[in-house]
């Protein structure tokens, strides 16, 4: 069907359509692949918010989590808060008030100039800058109290998830906090979705690059603390959770890390790969 109306299009010099949401040929990095998913505000709230939805309902739903960023980050005004992944602002909107500096940074240009359109009668306590790649070079070390990446590293490859949990960890004060969410492959529900997914690969090796990633709480254990982190064990959400309700927060794992010493894993001790 697709190969038809390409021809058609073709034909009567149409332009191309755009390939659907989550092709690998969306983009071969990420920049370019969340920039091709964020042309049209449409397609940018389905890549970010899951469902193309007003703006003002998209708070509504994220309150309760923005709550609970804002709790287990300990955020206040004197706080100086980094969200990695800002999308189109709306963590910007609702963490954003309760900080005294936010710097929202994404991969995406077109995602940071909505962030900045959303946001823009909020005050210029809060900063947005688009990120030339996965890292956050751009700041100094012990910058900020607490850095945040919510549905951000789920959608990057394991090793660049813990890259950034390093540059986290570079960037926060002593004793600063992380927070970042995943999908749970454990959940019922995760699972129905990696299956989706899992199933509508092309199975020539080609993977969309921002495709949804899973994981299970032993492995995010070891990523955060292989990064620098002590575990906060009460706001973590690190449990085998096999329920199957359909509350976001069951089907998610998220940790919230405390700044510590990182440990030695000897890397030198061992051969090359
Ligand atoms: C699913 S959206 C979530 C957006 C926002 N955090 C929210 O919950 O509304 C993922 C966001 O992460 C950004 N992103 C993806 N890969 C990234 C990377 N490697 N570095 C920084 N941002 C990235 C995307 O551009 C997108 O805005």
């Amino acid at each position: 069907m697709r190969i038809l109306k390409k021809l058609a299009n073709r034909l009567l010099g149409r332009a191309p359509e755009p390939p659907p949401l989550w092709h690998p040929s969306r983009g071969e990095d990420y920049s370019e692949f969340w920039t091709s998913m964020s042309t049209t505000k449409e397609e940018a709230l389905i890549a970010t918010r899951g469902k193309v939805e007003p703006e003002d309902q998209g708070l509504i739903t994220c309150e309760y989590m923005a709550r609970y960023i804002v709790d287990a980050l300990e955020i206040d005004k004197t706080k100086t808060v980094l969200e990695v992944g800002c999308g189109m602002g709306i963590f910007a909107c609702l963490v954003g008030h309760e900080c005294g500096r936010y710097v929202g940074v994404d991969i995406s240009p077109n995602m940071v100039e909505r962030s900045r359109l959303f946001t823009r009668e909020l005050g210029d306590h809060l900063e947005f800058r688009t990120l030339k790649r996965s890292d956050l070079g751009d700041f100094a070390d012990e910058t900020f109290d607490a850095v945040f990446f919510e549905a951000v590293l789920m959608h990057v490859a394991r090793e660049d998830a813990f890259n950034y949990l390093c540059e986290a960890h570079r960037v926060l004060k002593p004793r600063g906090r992380v927070y970042a969410s995943f999908h749970n492959l454990l959940n019922p529900s995760g699972f129905r979705h990696f299956l989706r997914i899992a199933s509508s690969a092309d199975r020539t090796g080609r993977h969309a690059v921002g495709r949804a990633r899973f994981h299970t709480a032993p492995e995010l254990r070891k990523y955060a603390e292989g990064a620098g982190f002590e575990i906060d064990e009460r706001h973590s959400r690190l449990e085998l959770v096999e329920n199957d309700s359909k509350r976001h927060e069951a089907r998610s794992l998220t940790i919230v890390g405390i700044k510590s010493e990182r440990p030695d894993w000897g890397l030198d001790q061992e051969h090359p790969i």
